[in-house]
Order: C-alpha cells, then sequence, then structure tokens
C-alpha cells in the first residue's frame, strides 16, 4: 500500500493544520485527532502553538505581499523559508502536545497569501483571476515524514470561485447545529462571516468576508506607535479614543460595504495606501491618532453589523467570534453594542478562538486525502464542488 492508501485505511489520524493569515503575526499550528471524514467527522484538540514571525520575517512577508516589490528570486527563497518555518511549527505543536512528530499521519497547511485577485483582470490578453499562497509543503513533508496537503483555494478558483472564504466546509462539520442558526465570525486581519443555517446542508452554509479585521486598526496602531507596537493590545488604545463621526462617514462611504457577497477582500484594498488616504483624511478633519484609532475599532464592528444585517439571507440566531480580533475587549464591546443577538467567543463553546481556522485546515487535509470535495461553491461563486488542496507524498 502507497502513503496515501496507508491513511485512507486509518480511520483515526493526528492531523497538524498550520495556518498564516493576513495580519502576518505568526505560523499557528494545531494538531488534532481526526476521526472518520465528511459529515462523520469528529475532531478532537490535541495542542495548539503560534510560533510569532521576526521582525524581519513580517517585513518581508508585508513587502513582498505589496504586489509591486520582490522578483522571482525573493519569491523562491520566501517560499522555502516559511516551508522550514512551518516544519518548526509543527515540531513545536508536537512537543507542546507530548506527541512525537513521527506519530503525525498528515499535515493541512494553507501558506501565507501573498496575493489574491478575485475579480479579472487583463494580463497578457487574458482576463486572468488568481491567488498566491507560499510555504513550500515539501520541506514539510521531508521533515516530518507524512503527507502535506497545501494550496487550497487555487482549485475553487479555476472552478470559477473566489477561492475565498476557504473554510466554511470545515466549520459545517463543527459548528452546525439542529436548532439555532449559527454565525461565525472571524476576525483576523480582515474579518470573514460564516453562517450555518439550523439544520442545513453544506450547499446552504454561507460565508464571505466583512471588510477589514484587525488589519486597519494594526496599522494606524503601528505608525501611532512609531512601530513600537504592531496592535492595539487589549483595545488599550482604542478605549483611550472617541470614535469621530465625521471620520466615519467617510470610511462608511466604502463600496465594498454595499456590494452583494459573494465578495471577498485583502490587503489588496486595506493596506498601506487604503491607511495613508484615512490617515490623510483624519489630518484634514483634525481628528487625533487615538481617536483615528477608536473609529477604524468602530468601523470593524460596523462592517460586521451590516454583514448581519443587510446580506445574510438567513439571520444568525447568535454570533460567535474567533480569531486575533476576539481577545481585543474594545472591539467586542463595540459589536456587542451594535449587534441584536448573543455575541460569543469560541471558548464560549469549549473551541479555542486563536487555534479555529487552523484546525480547519487539519480537517481540510482529511477530505482531501480521502478524495472528499471540501469546498462550499455556495460560499465562493464556484460553478462546481471541488477537493481542494494539492497533495505532496
Ligand atoms: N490581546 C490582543 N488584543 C488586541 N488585539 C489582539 C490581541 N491578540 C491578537 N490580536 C489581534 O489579532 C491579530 C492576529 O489575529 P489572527 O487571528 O492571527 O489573524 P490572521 O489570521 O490574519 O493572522 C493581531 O494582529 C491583533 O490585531
Ligand atoms: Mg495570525
Amino acid at each position: 500500500m502507497n502513503a496515501l492508501q496507508l491513511l485512507q485505511e486509518k480511520n483515526t489520524l493526528k492531523v497538524i493544520g498550520l495556518m498564516s493569515g493576513t495580519s502576518a503575526d505568526g505560523m499557528d499550528a494545531a494538531l488534532t485527532e481526526i476521526t472518520g471524514y465528511g459529515l462523520q467527522t469528529k475532531v478532537k484538540a490535541l495542542g495548539f502553538v503560534s510560533l510569532p514571525y521576526s521582525d524581519a520575517v513580517r517585513e518581508e512577508i508585508l513587502r513582498l505581499a505589496s504586489g509591486t516589490a520582490g522578483g522571482s528570486r525573493d519569491l523562491c527563497l520566501f517560499s522555502f523559508a516559511l516551508g522550514e518555518i512551518s516544519l518548526q511549527a509543527c515540531r513545536a505543536v508536537c512537543e507542546q502536545s507530548g506527541v512525537p512528530p513521527e506519530a503525525v499521519d498528515l499535515v493541512g497547511s494553507h501558506g501565507q497569501t501573498l496575493y489574491h485577485v478575485p475579480a479579472a483582470v487583463d494580463y497578457l490578453g487574458h482576463a486572468v483571476r488568481g491567488t498566491l499562497q507560499l510555504g513550500e509543503p515539501s520541506v514539510i513533508c521531508e521533515g516530518l515524514g507524512c503527507p502535506v496537503v497545501s494550496d487550497f483555494r487555487v482549485r475553487d478558483m479555476a472552478a470559477g470561485g473566489q477561492g475565498a472564504p476557504v473554510v466554511p466546509y470545515a466549520e459545517y462539520l463543527l459548528y452546525r447545529r439542529q436548532d439555532q442558526s449559527v454565525g461565525l465570525q472571524n476576525i483576523g486581519g480582515i474579518g470573514n462571516l460564516t453562517v450555518l443555517p439550523k439544520g442545513g446542508a453544506p450547499e446552504d452554509t454561507f460565508a464571505f468576508d466583512t471588510g477589514p479585521g484587525n488589519m486597519v486598526m494594526d496599522q494606524v496602531t503601528e505608525r501611532m506607535t512609531a512601530g513600537k507596537m504592531r496592535y492595539d493590545e487589549n483595545g488599550a488604545l482604542a478605549a483611550q479614543g472617541v470614535c469621530s463621526e465625521a471620520l466615519l462617514r467617510w470610511m462608511l462611504q466604502d463600496p465594498y460595504l454595499k456590494k452583494q457577497p459573494p465578495k471577498s477582500t485583502g490587503r489588496e484594498d486595506y493596506g498601506k495606501a487604503y491607511v495613508d488616504a484615512l490617515l490623510q483624511k483624519a489630518q484634514e478633519l483634525g481628528v487625533r491618532g487615538l481617536d483615528a484609532l477608536a473609529t477604524a475599532c468602530r468601523f470593524t464592528a460596523v462592517c460586521i453589523q451590516a454583514a448581519v444585517e443587510e446580506h445574510c439571507p438567513v439571520r444568525p440566531d447568535c454570533l460567535v467570534v474567533g480569531g486575533g480580533g476576539s481577545h481585543n475587549p474594545t472591539l467586542m464591546k463595540e459589536i456587542r453594542r451594535v449587534l441584536s443577538i448573543p455575541v460569543l467567543v469560541n471558548e464560549d463553546l469549549g473551541f479555542d478562538s486563536d487555534a479555529k481556522e487552523a484546525v480547519a485546515f487539519a480537517i481540510l487535509a482529511n477530505e482531501c486525502i480521502h478524495g472528499a470535495a471540501n469546498s462550499v461553491p455556495s460560499v465562493t461563486g464556484a460553478a462546481h464542488p471541488v477537493v481542494m488542496g494539492k497533495i505532496s507524498l
């Protein structure tokens, strides 16, 4: 039997999920034990680590993700370097959970998104869409000695989808309920919402990016503190500011808010150029830094409100927040203030807010090695379900 058949025969697998989001804060690794696949999937969390990136790695990610810096040499080296960091994260989560690395059966790795073009642009006379995630899976495969599934988004894109949001199938397997429509709001660099209508099938799921999550707040914080802080820890700075209604009105003109799903966004929309324009506007309006930060915080909450109240064909009965933004009490307070439904965090359901996305890639990888479709065309806009992920053996 080959390595793939061996995995398919085994009923319970130890699977590591790896995720590095648009915040470029670090490599997350979740070690799970997965039994079965498809609707029978059972997941047990064994451990979680997040390896923070050095300033140099983070700066390189932001540079390469700008879309106009770095050449083929940089992309080549970056991919292998991130493969190495991914491998370190796998080893670290094994050590933390007391599981020997040889016992790991499978890894699902998202990699780092460097560029995402969901709407066609004219390129070389072709109408082209695309997405690029790097973090060489062969390096992980060689170092850990088990199969690795990676590069999840591209297959959905080839089928006409946006390649995003990518985790709703895994969320369906873990969070669906018969008695409630569940809203899952992840707040990473970007915010994204998944709604699992009560008693629904996978194709009833809908999901889309709500707009910026922490990305704008992070950049405003970094600039206000001359690079000393990467983010507003526990929302302490935003809590000292007051939201500027004038600046908020400017932010609310954002066409993304009005756009109908399926829709996805990223650093292309809310990166340096956006924050340059925001801070320029703040200056014109005489809005000081702390107030600009409080306004950006309110804006993230209002984007979530617009998503829940204007773009959901089925309104969720509750919102379960995950991702780093769930640790920002000032943001959580704003979200609870603007929404009329109960707002929980993953911990309220016995899950880990930080591990959630990484766990999802373990689940998606498990589906992939069984040849099972793990995309949700109703959320990405693809023509049909596909098996997302490429396997390195
Ligand atoms: N204690 C905290 N207080 C405020 N914000 C936090 C805290 N912990 C994490 N964050 C925010 O979460 C972000 C990282 O979230 P994460 O879910 O890893 O996003 P991504 O998936 O984009 O990497 C940080 O950049 C920061 O904005
Ligand atoms: Mg992160």
